[in-house]
């Protein structure tokens, strides 16, 4: 393991999409966005994948990656949402055929900064313009250290079936020094009473490679967890990346598990899910087998977006809010990320794009490859032929022989490579960010630069 470590051990991306964030320009802007809307608007009665962003925190977590607004000014917030309001009206005016939602996501920060009322504004917002499919996923994000029964009870009236809360980890020592205090009993009390009113998927963050933690430490907050027997789990690599977070710097660096805990760590995250009846999703999502997520993994069916592992295929996302990354219509649109540029260009009248990316043919075939082999860790070569009328071992010749040649990952024994198919091992599973690096046409130019820009794959 120490020798797959040192050789596979480097930065690179999460691929929640492809091409990565890092390749958006401000070429892509409003305009552009308008006209991807209006292509999108021919699909009519298409349902849509919606997500919503909602920036606010009162306080910073010391690991936090997020975009997040920390304020304990209620007012900023509220405005916000007036802001919010008017840039969905002006979505649903571009789509007057494309008004039914399969998929909605509340992210952040933390939604349930906001109290039950204020969240229920936000819902009304969408629910003037837009419809749902009866078998809608309608999720949000809540940090348990905030939320209230009362907030969780008006989320699910308005339909909302799925919670995602973040834990990290139990540790004391841990929890001092990310500056997140929260105990179980609070985490069990709020997914209890989750339970209660119907939720019916619940998912805990947990994040490996925080300062302090120990395989002790981690292993208790695993069996706490595991009492709570939540439907899904992330196990995050932490991304530790203080040279665009600064708040990063003041973390203990010496405190930091190095590559060979943080295998464990998350070695230790597998066995005990695993071991519990959960199925294992690309590297670090588990699932139990009567969730949807979990069926999806059988049937390999399994999609991802923005929003992560999902069993919806909506084609086109529509993002809201600061910061937010729609896909739609073959092409990425970030928002501004800074709130008093979102203001203006809603002010303008104007989607408040910052930057984004038109995919060509390529970049299509090569974010099947990739999002296939995170999501199912298995490529059906045929169906790629079939798919975009491509030679494959053509067009993936020289990937191929990176893939397999001497000292390459099939030699490692991490991915096992055919006519008929490319399948990740199980040992492979923990690498297999390394897998689909080989696969991205813009890596090369980009690990050339001094500059780093990923957090690194273990
Ligand atoms: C928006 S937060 C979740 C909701 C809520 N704000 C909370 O913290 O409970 C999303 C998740 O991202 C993960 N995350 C945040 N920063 C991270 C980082 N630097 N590396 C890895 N995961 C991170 C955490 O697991 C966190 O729960
Ligand atoms: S509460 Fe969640 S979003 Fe806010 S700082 Fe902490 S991890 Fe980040």
């Amino acid at each position: 393991m120490d020798e797959l470590l040192a050789r596979y051990d480097r930065p690179g991306p999460r691929y929640t999409s492809y091409p990565t964030a890092v390749e958006f320009h401000d070429g892509v802007n409003d305009e552009v966005y308008a006209e991807s809307l209006a292509r999108a608007n021919t699909a009519t009665g298409a349902p849509l994948s919606v997500y919503v962003h909602l920036p606010f925190c009162e306080e910073r977590c010391a690991y936090c990656g997020c975009n997040v607004v920390i304020t304990k000014h209620r007012d900023v917030a509220a405005h916000y949402l007036d802001y919010l309001d008017r840039e969905i009206d002006m979505l649903a005016a571009h789509l007057p055929n494309r008004r039914r939602i399969s998929q909605l996501h509340w992210g952040g920060g933390t939604p349930t900064y906001y109290t039950a009322a204020q969240l229920g504004r936000v819902f009304a917002g969408l629910s003037r313009h837009f419809t749902f499919t009866p078998d809608a996923e309608i999720g949000v994000e809540i940090d348990p250290r905030v939320t209230s029964p009362e907030q969780l009870s008006t989320l699910r009236q308005h339909g909302f079936n799925r919670l995602s809360m973040g834990v990290q980890d139990f540790a004391p020592e841990v929890q001092q020094a990310v500056n997140r205090i929260q105990s179980y009993e609070q985490t069990k009390a709020l997914v209890d009473h989750a339970r209660a009113l119907g939720f019916r998927s619940i998912n805990i963050d947990l994040i490996y490679g925080l300062p302090y933690q120990t395989i002790d430490g981690f292993s208790r907050t695993l069996d706490q967890v595991l009492t709570l027997r939540p439907e899904r789990v992330a196990v995050y690599s932490f991304a530790f990346v203080p040279w665009m977070k600064a708040h990063m710097k003041h973390l203990p660096e010496d405190s930091l598990p190095g590559p060979d805990l943080k295998i464990a760590l998350l070695a230790l995250a597998q066995r005990a899910f695993i071991g519990a009846g959960y199925r294992q999703i690309g590297m670090d999502h588990f699932a139990l087998p009567e969730d949807e997520l979990g069926q999806a993994v059988e049937a390999g069916t399994l999609h991802r977006n923005f929003m992560g592992y999902t069993v919806q295929s909506a084609r086109d996302m529509v993002s809201l809010g600061v910061s937010a990354i729609g896909d739609v219509q073959g092409t990425f649109v970030q928002n501004t990320k800074k709130l008093n540029e979102y203001y203006a260009a809603l002010d303008e009248g104007r989607f408040p794009i910052e930057r984004g990316y038109e995919l060509d043919e390529d970049d299509h075939i090569r974010r099947h490859v990739i999002t296939e082999l995170m999501c199912n860790g298995h490529l059906d070569v045929h169906d790629t032929e079939l798919r975009f009328s491509i030679p494959f071992d053509e067009y993936f010749a020289a990937e191929l022989a990176e893939l397999t040649g001497p000292d390459s990952p099939a030699a490692d024994g991490l991915v096992h490579v055919d006519d008929v198919a490319i399948t990740v091992t199980p040992q492979g599973r923990m690498f297999v960010r390394n897998i689909c690096m080989i696969f991205d046409r813009y890596l090369r130019a980009r690990t050339a630069g001094a500059k780093p820009v990923f957090s690194r794959t273990v």
